[in-house]
C-alpha cells in the first residue's frame, strides 16, 4: 500500500514531536506529513540527562540516548484527531520498551498498533531499531522482525512503514532482513535509524558528551550521510530485483537539499530529517523543499520522481 506525501519530505521520528504542541508545530509547517516519536506502551521518561549533544565539534553531527522518552500509546490516540484536522498524514510511530504491564514486545506492537488505527492514525511507522534500550534492537534479529510484522500487519489495515538500523557492518543480516521484508504488505522502509554504540568527548570537560549507556549513543547528521545512502540504495535495488512494491524512505545526513537530492538518487522517495529539524526547527521544511525545487529545475528535472534511483554507475 502506497503513501504518497507533498512534499515527499517528513521528519525523522524522534526530534520535536513528542508533546501535541511539537506535533502541531510540524503539522503547520511545509512537512508532507507528521510523524510521533516513537509511542510505547507505558508512558516513558526516557535515559537520564545529559542524553542529547544536539552539535557535536565540527557540526559532524548529533549524539543521542534519549531512551524514547513519550507520553504513552494512549495520550497519543487523543492527538491524532485533532492533527488529521491539519490535511496531512498523521504517522504514528511505535516501539516496544520494558514497560510496567510486562507485556512482550510482539503483544506492545499489537496493541499500540490496533489502538493507533483505531484513533485514525493514516500510517504506522514500526521503530525496530532504537540503539538507546537496553535489549538489543528487534531490527538485528530476523526472527523477531518476521514476529512484529506478522502480528501487525494481521491485524491493521493502514499502511506500515519499518524502521530499520543500519546494517553496513553486518552484510548477512541486511539479506536476512529485506527477505523477510518480502513476506508481508509493507509500505515503505525508512533507513536509517542512528549509527548506534557512537561516542563524543567534550575536551573543555574532558566528558563524554553524553551519561546513558556509557556515553555511547546514536549518532545522526551530516556524518552518516554516506551510510545512509548506501542503505538506501541497497534496500532500493533489493526491491526493484526482487520486483516488490516496497519504498524507501531515505533518512540520515540531510542538512541540505543536495543531501535530499543524493538519497532520492539513491533510491529514495520520501526524505526524513532528523538533526536538520533539531538544530532549525519547522521552518526546515520549507527551506528544505525550496532547494530541492531548485536544483531539480536547474537540472531539467519537473518532480522528485524522475530522479528516484537514477544514479549513475561510473
Ligand atoms: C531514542 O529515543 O532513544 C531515540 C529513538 C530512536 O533512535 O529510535
Amino acid at each position: 500500500m502506497e503513501i504518497k506525501l507533498h512534499p515527499p519530505i517528513t521528519n525523522a521520528s524522534g526530534p520535536h514531536s513528542v508533546t501535541y504542541e511539537e506535533l502541531e508545530r510540524i503539522a503547520q509547517s511545509a512537512a508532507g506529513a507528521i510523524v510521533t516519536k516513537s509511542m510505547t506502551h507505558c508512558p516513558r521518561q526516557g535515559n537520564p540527562e545529559p542524553r542529547l549533544r544536539a552539535h557535536l565539534d565540527g557540526e559532524l553531527g548529533s549524539l543521542n540516548s534519549m531512551g524514547l522518552p513519550n507520553l504513552g500509546y494512549l495520550e497519543y490516540a487523543k492527538f491524532i484527531p485533532k492533527l488529521k484536522e491539519f490535511g496531512k498524514p498523521v504517522i504514528a510511530s511505535i516501539a516496544s520498551a520494558p514497560c510496567a504491564h510486562k507485556l512482550p514486545p510482539i503483544e506492545q506492537y499489537y496493541e499500540i498498533a490496533t489502538a493507533i488505527e483505531r484513533a485514525g492514525a493514516d500510517a504506522i511507522e514500526l521503530n525496530l531499531s532504537c540503539p538507546n534500550l537496553e535489549d538489543i534492537p528487534i531490527a538485528m534479529d530476523p526472527q523477531s522482525v518476521r514476529a512484529v510484522l506478522t502480528a501487525v500487519t494481521n491485524a491493521v489495515k493502514i499502511p506500515i512503514g519499518v524502521k530499520l538500523a543500519p546494517y553496513n557492518n553486518v552484510p548477512k543480516l541486511f539479506d536476512q532482513i529485506a527477505r523477510t521484508l518480502l513476506d508481508f504488505d509493507i509500505a515503505y522502509v525508512a533507513t536509517i535509524n542512528s549509527e548506534p554504540l557512537t561516542l563524543d568527548i567534550d575536551l573543555k570537560t574532558r566528558t563524554k558528551v553524553i551519561r546513558p549507556n556509557d556515553g555511547f549513543g546514536g549518532l545522526g547528521g551530516p556524518a552518516v550521510l554516506p551510510i545512509a545512502l548506501a542503505e538506501v540504495h541497497r534496500f532500493y535495488k533489493f526491491f526493484q530485483k526482487q520486483k516488490a512494491r516496497i519504498a524507501v524512505w531515505g533518512v540520515g545526513g540531510i542538512i541540505r537539499a543536495e543531501d535530499a537530492i543524493k538519497h532520492f538518487l539513491a533510491g529514495a522517495s520520501v526524505v526524513q530529517i532528523g538533526t536538520l529539524f533539531l538544530w532549525d526547527g519547522p521552518q526546515a521544511f520549507e527551506k528544505l523543499w525550496v532547494g530541492i525545487q531548485r536544483w531539480l529545475q536547474e537540472n531539467g528535472f519537473s518532480s522528485v520522481e524522475e530522479i528516484v534511483g537514477q544514479v549513475r554507475e561510473i
